[in-house]
């Protein structure tokens, strides 16, 4: 029976390898999804003909609600929560490590089999799944805006956080030596979950997709030392590939946003609530319709669009695909410049673009689009704010100074497509409206664009 169980494992962990490849690239990304999920089934699979089975009612019950909150989730919350709903994920999981952990503490500690080596991968498996539940908790409250967005800051913040987590480091080691210390055992759980507490406290809104990967990684390496505790390959497995990918992509992120990985794990950092004031006042801006935009369009010879967060929100996708169809019917250029950071999540765009079938061929990263920039005749940009506000190249003042942007205002002529002009996630005046290349075209992404297409296919 254990040789069928480990072979089912080996199999789920070739299968999340290959799953985590296939999400290296759009068009392999689907297919890589479906592989881990066909491995995650490999992975439940296996533990139940493992024969270590106690009751089956427990496990039915929990396959039952944990279905149905997941089902829940997928059809109700939508993708420009995704963030939120990742965080929420988190915590589950590491709740899930650390009741694994605390299980299988007090049975071991019953029988007298808390060996040094035990001890320290449940120890560790406690001290960063409980930081991990209260960390994504609380990035799940300020991504929910239930909690305040903005960095809450004291004095001396830094060295209460590394206080703590210091404290729990020892509390950690003396278990090692001395693992029958039941006190000790809660009074570490209970420092974690403080820790992770205070460590997303300082950090602000704009930072929390890396604060969210960096809980994904913990929760990796947290079940990756509970598969060290009860002896579970697989669990092993995907929490290293977990660990490591998460780890990698918080520091992907931390450059997408030119922010100093140790900076987002200590600092108060992230952008201040704050704006650039009078500048809606003190310049005019030019305002655009319909038919001036397609006039301006079809002079063009090379059109970029830009997509950001508003895009997500008004599910412009279809409508911003129909009208790269009928630019290009009119042997008009059209690429698509996708900023790392731009939507609430990572890949937010792409995945959007891809359902509306637009090719991969069209689609160019920040560094590829941006040297040819000042040959782009038309530049359009659809519910994007931050990602293109030059005041991140030009403002040393500004809170983003220094955050890679798309160059649009290097176009010749920049159309921007929003609904007012309201700032973006950083809560930040954009100079961009403002500049006389610059033509602002308000509304609803999805309506305008859809009114754009129409006007475009009159004739
Ligand atoms: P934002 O800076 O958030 O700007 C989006 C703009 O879309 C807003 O200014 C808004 O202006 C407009 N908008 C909203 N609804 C709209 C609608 N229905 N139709 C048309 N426009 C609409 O977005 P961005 O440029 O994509 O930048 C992303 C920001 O989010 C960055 O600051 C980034 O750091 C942060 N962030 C990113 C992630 C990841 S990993 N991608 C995760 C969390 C946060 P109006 O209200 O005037 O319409």
């Amino acid at each position: 029976m254990n040789y069928a169980m480990e072979l089912v494992y080996l199999v789920s962990s070739v299968l999340f390898i290959l799953g985590l490849k296939g999400l290296s690239h759009p068009e392999s990304a689907r297919r890589g999804m479906h592989m881990a999920e066909l491995g995650m089934l490999f992975a439940v699979v296996g533990t139940l003909v493992g024969g270590k089975i106690v009751t089956w009612e427990w496990i039915i019950t929990g396959i039952a609600i944990g279905s149905a909150i997941g089902a829940a989730m997928s059809i109700f919350m939508p993708m420009t929560a995704m963030p939120q709903r990742i965080a929420l994920s988190h915590a589950f999981g590491a709740l899930a490590a650390v009741l694994v952990g605390v299980n299988e503490y007090i049975e071991k500690g019953h029988l007298g089999e808390l060996s040094n080596g035990l001890m320290s991968a449940i120890g560790f498996e406690v001290l960063f799944g409980a930081l991990t539940v209260t960390g994504s908790l609380m990035a799940f409250g300020k991504l929910n805006e239930m909690i305040k967005g903005a960095p809450i800051t004291y004095k001396g913040q830094n060295a209460v956080n590394i206080t703590m987590f210091l404290v729990a480091v020892c509390m950690f080691v003396y278990l090692i030596f001395f693992p029958y210390n039941y006190m000790m055992f809660y009074a570490m759980i209970a420092v974690s979950f403080l820790i992770g507490v205070f460590i997303v406290l300082p950090i602000g809104g704009a930072d929390m997709p890396v604060v969210i990967s960096l809980m994904n990684s913990y929760a990796g390496l947290a079940a990756a030392a509970t598969g060290f505790a009860i002896d579970n390959k697989v669990l092993i497995i995907a929490g290293s590939l977990d660990g490591s990918s998460g780890f990698i992509l918080s520091i992907i992120m931390s450059k997408a946003m030119n922010r100093s990985f140790g900076n987002v794990l200590f600092g108060a950092v992230g952008a201040p609530q704050v704006e650039t004031a009078g500048l809606a006042e003190a310049r005019p801006i030019t305002k655009f319709g319909i038919e001036d935009t397609k006039f301006v369009l079809e002079q063009a010879e090379r059109v970029v669009i830009v997509p950001g967060y508003g895009m997500a929100v008004a599910q412009a996708q279809h409508a911003v695909r129909e009208l790269s169809d009928e630019l290009e019917k009119r042997k008009i250029k059209v690429e698509f410049a996708i900023h790392p950071v731009a939507g609430r999540m990572p890949g937010h765009m792409n995945v959007l673009l891809a359902e509306a079938n637009v090719s991969y061929d069209q689609l160019l990263e920040m560094e590829m689009i941006n040297p040819t920039m000042d040959s782009v005749d038309v530049c359009i940009v659809i519910g994007a704010n931050d990602v293109v506000n030059p005041a991140a190249r030009t403002e040393k003042s500004s809170p983003i100074y220094g955050m890679p942007i798309i160059d649009v205002d290097k176009a010749k002529t920049v159309i921007v497509m929003k609904r007012s002009m309201a700032t973006g996630f950083a809560g930040i005046e954009n100079p961009l409206f403002y500049e006389p290349n610059t033509k602002m075209l308000f509304g609803d992404a999805k309506t305008v664009m859809q009114e754009l297409v129409a006007e475009f296919k009159k004739r």
